[in-house]
C-alpha cells in the first residue's frame, strides 16, 4: 500500500483513478509537500475524514488489529458494600489506517500529526466490568504517523464491579478484573493485541501512582480468553489488577486501642477480689470499649463480616465474661463472710489437695502461702470473717460442721480460700482462651 509514487505518463491517469475511485487502489499516499511551510492542508485529509464512519480496511475480510495498553494512575475508591472499584486509567490504543501514509522526506521530516478524534474512526473498546457510562472528555486528539498508525490515548475513570472479599480486613488483598473488549466487532473484524508487555504496564503504573492512599498496587496479570456470545466470538483481554490495603491506619486506630483495653481487662484480675473496685472498674472498661466500638464503626467495611469484627466481638465477650466472673467471685466471698454453707467433703479434699505442697491446681494470687490449716486470711477492705460469722451464728459457733470438725470461722476462711482459688482458676482459663483466640485470629490473618 505504500508503493512509490507512480511516475511518467501513467501518473495523471493514476491520479485521476485515485480521485475518482478512492479505496480501489493500494496507493493512498497523501501529498504532504508544503506541510512544513504553510501547515497541514486539510483538503488532503478530507477523503480520510469522510471515511471515518467505516472501519478503515482495504479488504473487509481482514480484521483490524487494535493493540492496547493502559496505565493505572490512581485507585480512587474501593467500595465493599457496592463491590465497586473506582480507578483512573489512561488507555492507549494503536491501530492502522491503511489509507493514511505519506513520505516524511517530502515535507520536512514530519512523521506524525495530531488529528482530532472526531474525524477518525475509533475502535469501540470498552471495559466489560465497567458499571458507569464512559465519561471520556470530548475533543481529544490522536497521533497519526506517516505509516498509518493511529495512537489514541484517552483518560478513563472506571467504576468497575469487582468481587471484594473483606474477610481479612484490614490485611486484605483484592484481585479485580478489567476486561477490554470490543462492543460490536467479532473476531472476524477486530483482534486485540498488547501494545506493551503486562509487566511494563504494572511497572509504569506503580511509578505513576503517587498517591499514598489506602491501596497499593501489587501487580497486574493478563489472560486472553475469547468471549462467545451466542454464535459470535469476541476477542478480549483480561487484566487482573491485584491491590493491597495499607493497614497502618487500622492497626493504629482499631487494633492497638482494642488490645490495650483487653489487656487492662486481663490485668484487672490482679485487683483484689475483696476490694470493691474490681467490678466498677470492669464496668467502666466495658463502657469504654463500647464507646470505642461506636466511634470506630465507620472505619469498618459497611458490609460483610470481616475477621476484625469477630475479634471485636470476642474482646467484648471476654470483657463481659470477666465481669460475670467478678460478680460470681464477689458473690462467693459475700456468702463466705456472711453465711458459709457446709462445705461438701469432696470440695474440702480438693482444697486440701490444692494447697498441699505438691499442688495440682491454682492457688490464690495474693495468698499463696496460706493453706486451709493456717486460717490467716486477714485481707484489706474485708471485715474479719470470723467476726461476722460469729455474730450471726451465735451459739452455733462451737458446732461442728459437716462432720469435718471445723468451726464456722474456719469454714468461712475455707470458703474465702475457695473463692480465691476459683478466681485464679477462672483467670487462667480466661488467659488461655484469650491467648488461643488471639493466636487463631493472627494465624488466620497471616494465611
Ligand atoms: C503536492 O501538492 C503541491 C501543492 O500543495 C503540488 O505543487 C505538488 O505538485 C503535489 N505533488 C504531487 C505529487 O501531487
Ligand atoms: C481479502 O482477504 C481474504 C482473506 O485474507 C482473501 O482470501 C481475499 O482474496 C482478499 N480479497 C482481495 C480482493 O484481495
Ligand atoms: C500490534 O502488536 C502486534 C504484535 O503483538 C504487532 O505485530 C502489530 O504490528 C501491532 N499493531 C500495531 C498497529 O501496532
Ligand atoms: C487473580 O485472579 C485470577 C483468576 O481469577 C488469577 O488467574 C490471578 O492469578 C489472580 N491474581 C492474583 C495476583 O492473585
Amino acid at each position: 500500500m505504500e508503493g512509490g509514487w507512480p511516475s511518467g505518463g501513467s501518473f495523471l491517469l493514476c491520479l485521476t483513478v485515485n480521485l475518482l475511485l478512492p479505496g480501489r487502489s493500494n496507493t493512498f499516499t497523501i501529498n504532504c509537500s508544503g506541510f512544513d511551510q504553510h501547515g497541514v492542508d486539510p483538503a488532503v485529509f478530507q477523503t480520510i475524514f469522510n471515511q471515518k464512519d467505516f472501519r478503515p480496511v482495504i479488504n473487509y475480510s481482514i480484521p483490524t488489529q487494535v493493540n492496547i495498553s493502559f496505565t493505572l494512575s490512581a485507585i480512587l475508591d474501593v467500595d465493599a458494600q457496592l463491590q465497586l472499584l473506582t480507578s483512573f486509567l489512561w488507555l492507549k490504543m494503536i491501530w492502522t489506517n491503511p489509507f493514511i501514509s505519506w513520505d516524511p522526506e517530502k515535507c520536512g521530516a514530519i512523521s506524525k500529526l495530531t488529528v482530532t478524534t472526531e474525524n477518525l474512526w475509533l475502535p469501540d473498546i470498552f471495559i466489560v466490568e465497567s458499571m458507569d457510562v464512559d465519561q471520556t472528555p470530548e475533543g481529544l486528539s490522536a497521533y497519526v504517523t506517516n505509516d498509518g498508525h493511529i495512537v489514541y490515548n484517552k483518560p478513563m475513570r472506571v467504576t468497575s464491579i469487582c468481587s471484594l472479599d473483606i474477610f481479612y480486613f484490614p490485611f486484605d488483598q483484592q484481585n479485580c478484573t478489567l476486561t477490554f473488549s470490543s462492543f460490536l466487532y467479532t473476531v472476524e473484524n477486530m483482534l486485540l493485541g498488547m501494545e506493551k508487555e503486562v509487566w511494563e504496564i504494572a511497572d509504569t503504573s506503580r511509578d505513576i501512582i503517587r498517591t499514598q492512599g489506602e491501596w497499593e498496587l501489587l501487580g497486574i496479570n493478563k489472560a486472553t480468553p475469547k468471549m462467545s456470545v451466542g454464535s459470535s466470538l469476541f476477542d478480549q483481554i483480561m487484566f487482573y489488577v491485584a491491590i493491597r490495603r495499607r493497614p497502618s491506619l487500622y492497626i493504629i486506630n482499631l487494633l492497638v486501642p482494642s488490645s490495650f483495653l483487653i489487656s487492662i481487662d486481663a490485668l484487672s484480675f490482679y485487683l483484689p477480689a475483696e476490694s470493691e473496685n474490681r467490678a466498677p472498674f470492669k464496668i467502666t472498661l466495658l463502657l469504654g470499649y463500647n464507646v470505642f466500638l461506636l466511634m470506630m464503626n465507620k472505619l469498618l467495611p459497611a458490609s460483610g463480616t470481616p475477621l476484625i469484627s469477630v475479634y471485636f466481638a470476642l474482646c467484648l465477650s471476654l470483657m463481659v465474661v470477666s465481669l460475670l466472673e467478678t460478680i460470681f467471685i464477689t458473690y462467693l466471698l459475700h456468702m463466705a463472710t456472711t453465711q458459709p454453707p457446709p462445705m461438701p467433703p469432696w470440695l474440702y479434699s480438693l482444697l486440701f489437695l490444692c494447697t498441699s505442697p505438691g499442688k495440682c491446681c491454682p492457688v490464690a494470687l495474693w495468698n499463696e502461702n496460706t493453706g486451709p490449716g493456717l486460717m490467716s486470711t486477714h485481707l484489706p477492705g474485708l471485715k474479719e470473717p470470723g467476726q461476722l460469722v460469729g455474730k450471726e451464728l451465735g451459739s452455733r459457733e462451737a458446732e461442728l460442721n459437716g462432720g469435718s470438725g471445723l468451726t464456722s470461722t474456719q469454714l468461712a476462711d475455707l470458703w474465702v480460700q475457695f473463692s480465691h482459688m476459683m478466681d485464679t482458676f477462672l483467670f487462667r482459663l480466661y488467659l488461655i482462651f484469650l491467648a488461643s483466640s488471639i493466636i487463631t485470629v493472627i494465624v488466620l490473618w497471616n494465611t
